[in-house]
């Protein structure tokens, strides 16, 4: 016994005690993240995020929209929808628009107030990518790469700019406060979209195994563009489908039995794409929970795109699709759980509680909660039961069972609405066109008579 021993105690209680302060270097208490933000619009989300004060912020993709959208035309010249569609509705921009478009990104005052004192990182997604909905076809991926990691002021040298794709790792905190954060590029490899083919190609793969089988660390956040646990385009077929993982399934499937076997704890995804937030849970794909906070958009939402007095429709119908993974609580703002207005994720870690506790939100434009659930770290790791165990589950479970597994009349339920409602209201036009074409005859024929 020496005095190294109280030594060490004694450093160690300096360190627990400066625990939430800035003196303790790169210890991460707050990550915001966010996705879809038009470059053209007004951003005041900014503000919020500034409030927040986080210490990462995490871009999920959409960071700009890069491409260039034709409007809805069913007729004339360029028609961008119908059979008879000549023209797509989408088309790339040039290099110059595309670096034009990133200018003004980046010198939106409320994220040039951010970049000041928040470490930034960030993926893509599609529109940034340089195409809607595009994958490994896209050619133009090489040259944008670059233009995206320009924006995230990546080193000229980095290896990051040689590689094929923006995947990247980065590990935050001091030794047993660590938290790593893992962003994947789900465009540069992607297999197109109804082929099951590959999400991250064979080169991301490997990386991703090692960073899974690296040192422990005790929260890993994965950053994916697409939605990886809520697969909404199993409940909202014919009417239209988005992109996710679920659309993917054998690579979703490899993707959890990687974390299985890497045997890491207190792993959780974060998401963007679909313009609403969301926090989904899955206790079926690892072991133990998991979860997928979904944040999108920062200005790109559901209920921006349309005028207000729709707003209840869009609540109705987010509250009426089925779901099988959202995380339902009295946190959350509407009935839904979904957030369709503008909004940003949080995350807090509450280092000094014990266990320690993380804080999942999604915030709205004023820095107020649309949802949110609280986790306890050690919930978040590899129990003795495997997840085969519940496999085999009779019925249906909240948070386990697929969406695809539902009864028909159920999954399809809002496809049934909405075709019923069209044909309610045909049967309902047709009969007042009949009513009044009867009376204008009977009309036509007292005038004669007279
Ligand atoms: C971005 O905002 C501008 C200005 O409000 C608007 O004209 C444009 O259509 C928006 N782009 C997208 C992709 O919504
Ligand atoms: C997600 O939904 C699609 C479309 O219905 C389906 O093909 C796919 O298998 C589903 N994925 C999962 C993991 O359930
Ligand atoms: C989460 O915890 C915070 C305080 O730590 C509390 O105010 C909030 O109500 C909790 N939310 C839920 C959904 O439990």
């Amino acid at each position: 016994m020496s005095l190294w021993r109280p030594a060490v105690v004694f450093l160690s209680l300096v360190v627990a005690l400066v625990g939430e302060g800035k003196s303790e270097e790169g210890l991460v208490t707050r990550i915001a993240f966010g996705s879809c933000s038009n470059q053209s619009a007004p951003q005041p989300i900014w503000d919020a995020i500034l409030d927040f004060d986080p210490q990462v912020f995490i871009w999920l993709g959409d960071n700009i929209y890069g491409d260039i959208r034709r409007p809805f035309r069913l007729f004339g010249k360029e028609r961008t929808i119908g059979p008879w569609k000549n023209v797509p509705r989408f088309v790339p921009s040039s290099q110059q628009e595309m670096e034009n478009r990133y200018r003004l990104a980046k010198s939106n005052p409320g994220y040039s107030r951010l970049r000041e004192n928040t470490k930034v990182i960030g993926t893509w997604d599609d529109h940034d990518f340089g195409l809607n909905d595009a994958g490994k076809e896209f050619s133009r991926k090489v040259a944008n790469q670059q233009l995206m990691l320009d924006f995230l002021d990546e080193p000229i040298d980095s290896p990051r700019r040689k590689q094929e794709g923006v995947y990247m790792s980065y590990t935050f905190g001091p030794f047993g406060r660590q938290v790593k954060v893992i962003l994947l590029d789900t465009r540069y490899h992607r297999d197109p979209l109804s082929s099951d083919g590959s999400m991250l190609g064979a080169a991301q793969w490997a990386w991703l195994e090692k960073e899974m089988k690296g040192p422990a660390t005790e929260i890993t956040i994965i950053g994916s563009s697409i939605q990886v646990l809520s697969n909404l385009s199993a409940v909202t077929s014919p009417l239209f489908s988005s992109e996710s993982w679920g659309r993917f399934p054998t690579e979703r499937e490899r993707l959890f039995m990687l974390i299985r076997k890497s045997k890491r704890n207190g792993v959780l995804f974060i998401s963007g794409d679909v313009h609403f937030g969301e926090i989904s849970r899955y206790d079926c794909g690892i072991g133990y929970p998991l979860y997928d906070i979904t944040s999108s958009g920062l200005t790109q939402a559901v209920e921006k795109a349309i005028p207000w007095p729709l707003h209840f429709a869009v609540r109705f119908l987010a509250w009426f699709t089925p779901n099988t993974m959202r995380a339902m609580s009295h946190g959350c703002r509407y009935r839904s759980c979904t957030y369709s207005q503008p909004n940003f994720g949080a995350i807090q870690i509450h280092w000094n509680e014990n266990p320690v506790k993380l804080g999942i939100e999604v915030r709205d434009i004023n820095g107020h909660s649309a949802a949110t659930v609280n986790v306890s770290l050690s919930d978040l790791s590899m129990r003795s039961a495997a997840p085969e165990d519940t496999a085999h589950l009779e019925g249906y479970h909240r948070h386990c069972s697929l969406e695809v597994t539902l009864p028909w009349i159920i999954r399809y339920r809002l496809a049934i609405l909405v075709f019923s409602a069209l044909i309610v209201c045909s049967i309902v036009l047709l009969t007042l066109a009949g009513l009044a074409i009867s009376l204008c005859l009977r009309c036509t024929r007292k005038n004669k008579l007279e």
